[in-house]
């Protein structure tokens, strides 16, 4: 079966490692049909619009996308596309996962952890205003609800049981945030009661910072709200060699979008640097979900029989290989 894909390459690097990955695609004999479209800084730039309706209409029609990273003006601008296209198609959960890959030196070994973040709530979606005319005073809402902490965490055991996972960590502030986080705790303790085969433990926040770097291998699913999950799963990537090794998927009830953890990477973009295999991943946490496991499995074991050679590995893993070279080796490397 055929399955059609938007593909929305974003800002930044995403043009070239969009079009490294979608070659690598091509390569494994992926079947999609992919059909382009326009979001972002670039999309804003060429129509005055940062998510045109065209794209909307092409999300609506085959709900699943494949996207690069979106640039977000900084301090005022338009509001992120990437937080509106969340809610607007109700991707609650945020998988993003983060495992120790061959030949890739770290001071961590053994990191294999799959970080849970809620994506429709808290601070994160930037409920603010201004308290007075002048703009001396300002504030922010972070909302949480029983149904949307109750769905997230329930995601985390589901798929903790699902695939072998023995442990569910839930991150939060519950102590000074005492409604909010705290509301997400209570709910957390409630569904553990349910999946009484999985260890269940709670960290609060900066602890579970310095408990990320200090013996990461103790975490296995960890699940928490948008802002800290946000934050630790930048950590997460830092632990396996860095943002260009990490892919996420936005997953709702209908509808699913698949991007890097990464961002835009303005320094480096344009450059042929890019690491691609970011988005790669991000790629093939799409055809699992499709249910293309084996040419899923073909191109994560090209990519790591590329990885631990340094001639062929990009420069932000102190490789010489540029972003069209890896995509090369890695097509070299497939069995399809
Ligand atoms: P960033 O993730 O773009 O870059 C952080 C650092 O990691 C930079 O040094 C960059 O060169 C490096 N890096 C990132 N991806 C890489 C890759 N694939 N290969 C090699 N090196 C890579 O974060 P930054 O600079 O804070 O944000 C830049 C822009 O991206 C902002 O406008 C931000 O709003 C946006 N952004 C978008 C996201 C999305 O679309 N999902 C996620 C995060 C940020
Ligand atoms: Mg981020």
């Amino acid at each position: 079966m055929r399955h059609d894909v938007v593909l929305i390459p974003g800002d930044g690097i995403g043009p070239e490692i969009t079009e490294a990955v979608v070659r690598i695609l091509k390569a494994a004999g992926a079947p999609l049909d992919f059909h382009p479209a326009k979001a972002g800084m670039a999309a804003f730039t060429e129509t005055g619009n940062p998510l045109p309706d065209e794209t909307i209409a092409l999300i609506d029609r085959y709900r699943l996308a494949l996207k690069g990273p979106l640039e977000t003006p900084v301090g005022g601008g338009f509001r992120s596309i990437n937080v509106t296209l969340r809610q607007r198609y109700n991707l609650f959960s945020n998988i993003r996962p983060a495992k120790t890959l061959p030949g890739i030196e770290t001071p961590f070994r053994d990191v294999d952890l799959v970080l849970f973040r809620e994506n429709t709530q808290g601070l994160y979606i930037g409920h603010e205003r201004w308290v007075d005319d002048d703009h001396t005073h300002a504030e922010s809402v972070g909302v949480v609800t029983r149904e949307a902490s109750e769905r997230i965490i329930t995601a985390a055991f589901e798929y903790a049981r699902k695939h072998g996972r023995t442990s569910v960590a839930l991150v939060h502030k519950a102590n000074i945030l005492k409604l909010t986080t705290g509301l997400f705790l209570q709910v957390g303790r409630e569904v553990a009661e349910r999946y009484r085969d999985i260890a269940f433990r709670d960290l609060i926040v900066d602890n579970m910072a310095m408990q990320m770097v200090l013996k990461p291998k103790q975490f296995d699913v960890v699940v928490t709200t948008n802002l800290f999950g946000d934050i630790l799963s930048d950590l997460a990537s830092g632990l396996v060699g860095g943002l260009g090794l990490t892919g996420s998927a936005n997953i709702g009830y209908y509808c699913a979008i698949f991007e890097a953890v990464h961002g835009s990477a303005p320094d480096i973009a344009g450059q042929n640097k890019a690491n691609p295999t970011a988005l790669l991943f991000s790629a093939v946490m799409m055809l699992e979900h499709l249910g293309e496991d084996a040419i899923a499995a073909d191109i994560r074991q090209a990519v790591n029989a590329v990885l631990p050679d340094k001639d062929l590995r990009t420069g932000d893993l102190g490789g010489k290989g540029t972003t069209s070279s890896f995509a090369d080796a890695v097509i070299s490397r497939l069995t399809a």
